[in-house]
């Protein structure tokens, strides 16, 4: 059988199992191991399960591709608290392995529930911090307790400002195609100063990482215009023309982290 048709299944089949452990409870011992191991038992993902379940409906038509109609706030909800969740088993490891020590001014682009910044403001008070994202999202945002800058809007018409030391992009580029995550990396070179760092936080379609990663991948080719997971070569690509490729390492099994300096630094 063909690799990756084995790992779609493997990611449905985990998919299914997510569903059942959250409604019935408890799952046959091997069964509940094999899956803590992607949702471990300690992280409640609920909203991760309806957010699914919503998506599955539309699984069912493929290979045919129709638009998603737009949900309702209540689903928005969904979406977003499912994105909390996913941060959880993540935000920790992230905070321990990304250098803040010397960044005074960061930008937060798309957001969301802002489940890493809203930790970098606690662990990190001094940093001078914006949040941009549509404006739904940044009212869940300091719901939570988000603070700082707060820009609401098209983060593609928005003006980013400038002098940035960091400027994070988490689990934003897959929505969008090869051109518009250019036009981004492009946005974010202009607004970070010249030792700035890029650090782009992604569900990666590496042979490294779980398979759970491609029926993501179905979410974006069902669900956005020319959104795709992609590899990290593939990113690191992308971002060549303003970027080199610093770092890589991973935040939790699913997850993994680039960060990026720009062109100008490396001579
Ligand atoms: C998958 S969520 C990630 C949220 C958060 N960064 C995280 O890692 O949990 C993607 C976020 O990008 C925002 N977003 C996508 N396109 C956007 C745009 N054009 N302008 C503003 N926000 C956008 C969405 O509203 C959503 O909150």
């Amino acid at each position: 059988m063909n690799d990756q048709f084995f790992d779609l299944l493997t990611g449905a089949w985990k998919t299914q199992l997510l569903i059942a452990a959250t409604e019935n409870h408890s799952l046959p011992p091997r069964i509940q191991r094999a899956q803590d191991q992607v949702y471990p038992k300690q992280v409640h993902s609920p909203n991760m399960v309806k957010q699914m379940k919503r998506m599955m409906e539309y699984w069912k038509e493929l290979p045919l591709r129709g638009p998603i109609p737009k949900g309702s706030m209540k689903d928005y909800r969904i979406y977003m608290e499912a994105q909390e969740e996913k941060a959880q088993t993540s935000k920790e490891s992230f905070l321990k392995q990304v250098d803040f020590d010397k960044v005074q001014r960061l930008l937060d682009v798309g957001g969301g529930t802002a489940p890493y910044l809203r930790e970098i403001q606690k662990q990190h008070p001094q940093i001078h911090t914006t949040y941009m994202d549509i404006e739904d999202a940044a009212i869940i945002a300091k719901e939570k307790g988000l603070k700082g800058n707060v820009i609401a809007g098209d983060f593609r018409e928005l003006d980013w400002g400038k002098e940035y030391d960091l400027i994070l992009l988490s689990q934003v580029i897959h929505m969008y195609d090869d051109e518009s995550v250019g036009k981004l990396f492009d946005k974010a070179s202009e607004a970070l100063t010249e030792k700035g760092r890029l650090v782009v936080v992604e569900h990666f379609i590496d042979p490294e990482d779980d398979a759970f990663n491609f029926l993501f991948d179905i979410n974006m080719y069902l669900g956005t215009d020319g959104g795709k997971c992609r590899t990290r070569g593939e990113v690191a690509d992308l971002a060549s023309h303003r970027f080199t490729l610093e770092r890589k390492f991973q935040i939790d099994e699913r997850t993994g982290v680039l960060e990026f300096l720009s062109c100008s630094q490396i001579t």
